[in-house]
C-alpha cells in the first residue's frame, strides 16, 4: 500500500485515545521525522543521519571496556549531553519476559556500572530471579550508544546507606513514601508522604536532614560480561566495537577482554 508522508500530520487513532486529548506543540526536532497513516498504522520515516567525524575501530580502544566507557562519560560530560547518566535498564522474568525503564547510572568501580533503586520494586524483584541485566546508554547528541550486559548483585548495606545519605532530604522521605511499583491512588501518595514526614520529625519545607536508610531500598551493581561501543555514521554503517570478557582473567586478577568489530 502506498503512503503518503508528511511532517505535520496528527495520526487520528492517536488524537482519539484518552491520553492525547491535549494539543502538544511540534517540537523542532519533529523535521528529523515524517509520518504517515494507514487506516489502524501510523508510519514513521526518520531523516536523522549520523555523521560523527571520529572513528572506533579494536585497535584505537583501550584494553578494559570499563575505562573506556570513563572516556567517553567524560566526553559526553564535556560535549554537552543532557542527562549523560540517564541509562536504560532492561531485566527480565525468571521465564524470560523482559522489561525495561531508566534509572541513573551513579558508580562505575573496576566491578561496573551502580544504580539506585527499591528492592521491593519490579526491576529488583526481576533480579532476585533473574540477574541477568542488560544496560544503555544512548548520548543523541554525540550520536553515541553504549551497550552493557552483565548480571546484578545487590550493593552491600554499608555501600548504600553512604548514597542514601548524600540525597536531598525529600528523595530520602520519598523512597520510604513509596513503595516502588505497587498500585496506588494519588490522595494515598499524598497521605503516605505527609506521614513520612511527620513520622520522622522533619518539615515540609526542610532543605537538609537526614533518615536512616530503609531495608526495603539500596543499590545494584551489572558487572558485564559483554560491552558494545557504537558511533554514529552515514548511510548506517556505523562504527561498533564490541568486547566479550573471557572466563580466564590476567595475571593481575582483572578480566580479559576479546575485542572486534561488528557488521553495523
Ligand atoms: C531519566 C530517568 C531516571 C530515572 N532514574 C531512576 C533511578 O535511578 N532509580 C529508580 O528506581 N527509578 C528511576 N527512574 C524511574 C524508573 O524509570 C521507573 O519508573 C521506576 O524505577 C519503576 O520501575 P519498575 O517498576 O520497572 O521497577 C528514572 C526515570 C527516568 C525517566
Amino acid at each position: 500500500m502506498s503512503r503518503i508522508f508528511t511532517r505535520l500530520a496528527s495520526p487520528s487513532f492517536l488524537a482519539r485515545s484518552k491520553s492525547s486529548t491535549r494539543s502538544i506543540p511540534p517540537s523542532p526536532s519533529m523535521d528529523a521525522v515524517e509520518i504517515a497513516e494507514t487506516a489502524d498504522t501510523l508510519h514513521v520515516r526518520s531523516h536523522v543521519q549520523y555523521n560523527t567525524p571520529d572513528h572506533i575501530t579494536p585497535d584505537n580502544v583501550l584494553p578494559s571496556p570499563l575505562e573506556q566507557f570513563h572516556i567517553w562519560f567524560n566526553e559526553a560530560r564535556h560535549a554537552g549531553v543532557r542527562e549523560p547518566d540517564a541509562m536504560c535498564l532492561s531485566t527480565a522474568t525468571a521465564s524470560g519476559i523482559p522489561s525495561s525503564r531508566m534509572v541513573l547510572f551513579k558508580q562505575l568501580d573496576k566491578h561496573g556500572f551502580v544504580f539506585y533503586t527499591n528492592y521491593t520494586s519490579r526491576k529488583s524483584k526481576e533480579l532476585e530471579e533473574n540477574p541477568n541485566a542488560a544496560l544503555l546508554f544512548f548520548w543523541r547528541e554525540m550520536s553515541r550508544q553504549v551497550r552493557v550486559v552483565g548480571r546484578a548483585e545487590k550493593m552491600s548495606k554499608e555501600e548504600s546507606e553512604a548514597y542514601f545519605k548524600s540525597r536531598p532530604i525529600g528523595s530520602q522521605l520519598g523512597a520510604w513514601a513509596s513503595a516502588q511499583s505497587s498500585v496506588i491512588d494519588e490522595d494515598i501518595l499524598q497521605t503516605k508522604v505527609k506521614e513520612t514526614y511527620e513520622r520522622f520529625g522533619i518539615a515540609e519545607d526542610a532543605q537538609e536532614g537526614h533518615v536512616p536508610l530503609p531495608q526495603f531500598w539500596g543499590g545494584w551493581r551489572v558487572i558485564p560480561s559483554e560491552m558494545e561501543f557504537w558511533l554514529g555514521k552515514p548511510s548506517r554503517l556505523h562504527d561498533r566495537v564490541r568486547y566479550l570478557r573471557v572466563e580466564e582473567p590476567t595475571s593481575d586478577g582483572d578480566p580479559r577482554w576479546i575485542i572486534n568489530r561488528l557488521s553495523p
